[in-house]
């Protein structure tokens, strides 16, 4: 940190052993991350919720200096993105000054900090119909999508060695033992068994990614220095409606699926019409292209199976 600058460049004949502070470590993407870390001889220490607190200056500067990472990343954030619109203040104290107070502590000590944000920091421009890169104005319309857009300034603004990962629409199997909010396919599964009809939105465009190869690409960047911004989810676009097919087909769950549009669905959040992002920026850093969509939900698909029987 990249991953290997502090811990696995053993050049210099000092090996060192690097530690990486892994906040939000129970939820989905930092289930699947504790999976394939630790890498080149590091240690990772997971901080749940009960360990750290983002919304509090003491319990950050705590936890961090308890652990003397070389490397954080953070995987929490207040993901209620409705709830949002009646409590900003809530979403902004975690997903705003939560990265700041992590932002201020790692620029201090000289350590790397990676952050995941949102495609909702996109959505203001309706006519939108092509991938978003990292150099595409933000436009957020919620209090959710600002609260992540102001997060994300804070970590670049205030530490140097900074990865700013925007991803979308997240499914992870630690959703099947309850972490974070749960996910769109584990919802989808319930309730097309449970149902005989089911509508869901077909006007927002975005790309479903899976954690696991969100965790796999997030470590491939992270070993390499080349900080930043970047746009990171599986490749390809669909919409939920669209997804909500594909998984009743490869699931072979019997059900009336209708369509109806975000205004019908009457959330109380603004969502997007268009939030495709470019992983051009990612591929070229990492070397290699992304999975598909429908690989990745695949693969999911195969890898809860057991886990549900
Ligand atoms: N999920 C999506 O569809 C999606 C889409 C775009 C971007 N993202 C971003 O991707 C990242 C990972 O998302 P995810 O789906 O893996 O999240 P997740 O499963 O909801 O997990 C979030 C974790 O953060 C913890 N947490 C919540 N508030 C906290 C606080 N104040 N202090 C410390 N920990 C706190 C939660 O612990 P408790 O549950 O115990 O409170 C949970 O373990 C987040 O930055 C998210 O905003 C997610």
């Amino acid at each position: 940190m990249g991953l290997t600058h502090h811990c696995g460049d053993f050049s210099e004949g000092v090996p060192t052993k690097m530690r990486i502070a892994l906040i939000g470590a129970t939820g989905q993407l930092g289930t699947d991350l504790q999976k394939i870390l630790p890498l080149d001889g590091s240690e990772v220490v997971p901080l749940g919720h009960q360990q750290i607190e983002l919304s509090s200056d003491e319990s950050v500067e705590a936890s961090l200096s308890d652990v003397a990472p070389d490397c954080v990343i953070n995987c929490a954030a207040y993901n209620l993105v409705d709830k949002a619109e009646e409590d900003p203040v809530a979403a902004y104290e975690v997903n705003s000054l939560g990265p700041r107070r992590l932002a201020r502590w790692c620029g201090t000590n000289d350590v790397t900090l990676v952050h995941f944000s949102s495609d909702y920091v996109f959505g203001l421009d309706a006519t939108r119909n092509e991938p978003y890169s990292e150099i595409d104005a933000p436009g957020p319309q919620s209090a959710y999508a600002a609260s992540k857009l102001q997060g994300e300034y804070y970590v670049r603004s205030l530490c140097p060695k900074h990865f700013v990962l925007r991803t979308c629409g997240l499914y992870g199997l630690a959703a099947i033992q309850g972490a974070g909010k749960g996910n769109f396919v584990e919802t989808m599964i319930r309730l097309g068994n449970k149902l005989d009809r089911l509508t869901v939105v077909h006007d927002q465009h975005c790309t479903p990614t899976s954690t696991a190869d969100l965790a796999a690409a997030t470590v491939d960047l992270a070993r390499t220095e080349k900080y930043g911004l970047y746009h990171v989810t599986n490749s390809g676009a669909t919409t939920w409606h669209n997804l909500a097919a594909e998984i009743f087909r490869r699931e072979e769950i019997s059900v009336e699926l209708a369509p109806i549009t975000t205004a019908e669905f009457g959330a109380a959040a603004p969502r997007p019409p268009y939030s495709v992002l470019s992983t051009a920026k990612l591929e070229a850093a990492i070397g290699r292209p992304i999975p598909a969509w429908q690989d990745a939900l695949q693969r999911y698909l195969d890898a809860r199976r057991p886990l549900v029987s």
